[in-house]
């Protein structure tokens, strides 16, 4: 395999260099001035794919800026970055292995040789092996202990192996088939398992043990939990593997489990657990709303991969976004990044692009193990735009922190509702439009004065409804939210998270951070059963376990 592209320190870079001027030169810029200097602010700004519209004209930019931006991304060497990932190099340099979910969506014909294999022709098995499952659990053939079709599937995994599944499962319930009803088990908290086992009847539930490693405490503590459920509930043993699908890379582990070898559905080395929806961890999308659906969304993300790949870097809508990414975060100190999809079925938009961004960015070291002495990943958060319009916007609109946003919409409405959905896209506007224009001490002062407000008040309250405004957001809209386009939103943002790891010369594809809480774990654990071991931990771990056997004996 070959070694991808060599990465660099950008600090190197004379665009990152001239950036620094250029940010220094934009001291007063003022946004607004700017929409009115240019009447083609937004179509200068704006670009479009695959029916989506990005507008960046609400952002702290002006073409000598994006000219600037430009050149660090060709100087960082993006596209030859972006190539090398496609083609397979290996761009996860610590692990030492390419990062090829792009290869999971690629259409079915043609080859891509990896390590002597077609792993093209794997990808295409492993499909029609979904189609089967979803074939026989939608026609009733898929037979529970009782000899009763499927109604529940009960997806048990946890980060990549939970949160995409559960992203697309929700924002495709309109294109639902099959009538069955979806669970995720993530947490090893025993309510989590309670509140949902309740639901369910034990002879009409298909359990999927997602886990790439099939070493993951919670799943497999999930997965015990829901092996002994079944016998209680009257499951013979000998009939578990009626209610038992795994997916995994590591096939060894699942059968020592209990798995029955064919109801194995393999993953590969070469996916990252947060870039995995669109292997057969995305089987809860495929049960849920049919084959044609999944490759739908499958081929929404490949068409966004070769916009990535083939688009000139001032029109492609992934450098764009992950260039302003790195304008806010590295030339303006922006710590973190608000994701506000105005669309319900998106709700779990923030949670995944949180696992896909922060395990992703979220790194202190160059690929060459030197420390990073320039910000990588902000904090990503968000939810629901319009309930967080009457929560957490006020930061964003007043707040002392500059917070970039995302607005996300879908111009219609799948469910339309009278005028529900001109109200929602009136309010992503509004919003975009506030944190843009703001107010100003006049113009709180004239609005005081207008409601007939004595002077001493209207001084006294104006400066409380000063908003800055030159706050920056994009919006991204969608002709409608559909499988095709629900998988070109979640490509265009792992090719943003890739390019601004490019940028920053960090590995976006590993996580060696997470391992060292559960390492901690596994030592925790004893201490929380017996005293023994205490004194050789700090008095603050040592304190909390004491409280823990107190509760349990009390
Ligand atoms: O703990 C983090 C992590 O390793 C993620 O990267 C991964 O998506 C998740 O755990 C689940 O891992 P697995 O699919 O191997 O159970």
């Amino acid at each position: 395999m070959q070694q991808a592209f060599s990465p660099v320190n950008p600090l190197t870079l004379p665009a990152w260099q001239s950036l620094q001027t250029q940010r220094a030169a934009m001291h007063g810029f003022s946004m607004p001035a700017a929409f009115d200097l240019d009447p083609q602010r937004f179509a200068r700004f704006s670009l479009s794919h695959q029916g989506m519209l990005l507008d960046y004209s609400k952002n702290l930019i002006d073409v000598p800026t994006l000219d600037l931006l430009l050149q660090l991304a060709a100087q960082a060497g993006v596209p030859a970055a972006l190539a090398a990932q496609y083609r397979g190099d290996i761009v996860n340099t610590t692990e030492q292995r390419p990062a090829l979910h792009s290869a999971l969506r690629r259409p079915a014909h043609g080859q891509l040789m990896l390590d002597g294999h077609d792993i093209l022709t794997e990808v295409r098995q492993v499909h029609e092996r979904m189609a089967e499952l979803v074939a026989q659990v939608h026609s009733g053939q898929w037979q529970g202990f009782a000899g009763q079709g499927i109604t529940d599937i009960v997806n048990i995994g946890i980060g990549g192996s939970f949160l995409g599944p559960q992203l697309a499962v929700e924002a495709l319930q309109p294109f639902a088939c099959g009538g069955l009803r979806c669970h995720f088990l993530t947490n090893i908290d025993s309510s989590e398992f309670y509140q949902i086992s309740r639901q369910l009847n034990a002879g009409r539930t298909l359990f999927i043990v997602s886990s790439k490693s099939f070493g993951t405490l919670e799943t497999l503590k999930n997965a015990e939990a829901a092996r002994r459920w079944l016998l209680a509930q009257g499951c013979p043993h000998e009939q578990l593997c009626r209610h038992f699908i795994a997916v995994s890379s590591n096939v060894e582990k699942a059968v020592a489990f209990g798995i029955t070898e064919k109801n194995i559905l393999p993953m590969w080395d070469w996916v990252g657990g947060r870039y995995s929806l669109w292997s057969a961890i995305g089987l809860p999308i495929a049960l849920m709303t049919g084959m044609d659906n999944f490759k739908a969304m499958l081929a929404g993300a490949h068409a966004m991969d070769l916009h990535a790949l083939n688009a000139p870097l001032a029109d492609n809508m992934p450098v764009i976004m992950a260039l302003l990414g790195i304008w806010y975060a590295n030339f303006h100190g922006a710590q973190s990044h608000a994701v506000l999809p105005y669309d319900n079925y998106l709700r779990s938009l923030p949670d995944h692009l949180q696992q896909l961004d922060m395990e992703s960015s979220g790194k202190r070291v160059r690929h060459d193990g030197q420390p990073l002495d320039y910000s990588s990943g902000p904090v990503i958060w968000g939810n629901i735009g319009t309930n967080g319009q009457h929560a957490y916007h006020q930061l964003l609109l007043q707040g002392t922190q500059m917070v970039p946003a995302d607005f996300i919409i879908s111009a219609r409405s799948l469910n339309p509702v009278a005028d529900h959905q001109q109200w929602l896209y009136a309010n992503c506007l509004s919003q975009s439009q506030a944190l843009m224009q703001g107010k100003s001490l006049q113009q709180a002062t004239e609005e005081l004065r207008a409601a007939g407000m004595d002077e001493a008040d209207v001084a006294r309250l104006a400066p409380h409804k000063v908003i800055p405004g030159n706050r920056p957001s994009n919006t991204l809209v969608l002709p409608q939210l559909d499988p095709h386009h629900l998988g070109a939103l979640i490509a265009l943002y792992e090719n943003r998270t890739y390019i601004q790891s490019v940028i920053w010369g960090i590995n976006a594809f590993d996580q060696w951070g997470v391992e060292l809480g559960k390492q901690l774990g596994e030592r925790i654990y004893p201490l929380l059963n017996s005293d023994a071991g205490t004194a050789a931990c700090d008095s603050s771990t040592a304190g909390l376990a004491r409280l823990f056997r107190a509760a349990r004996c009390s």
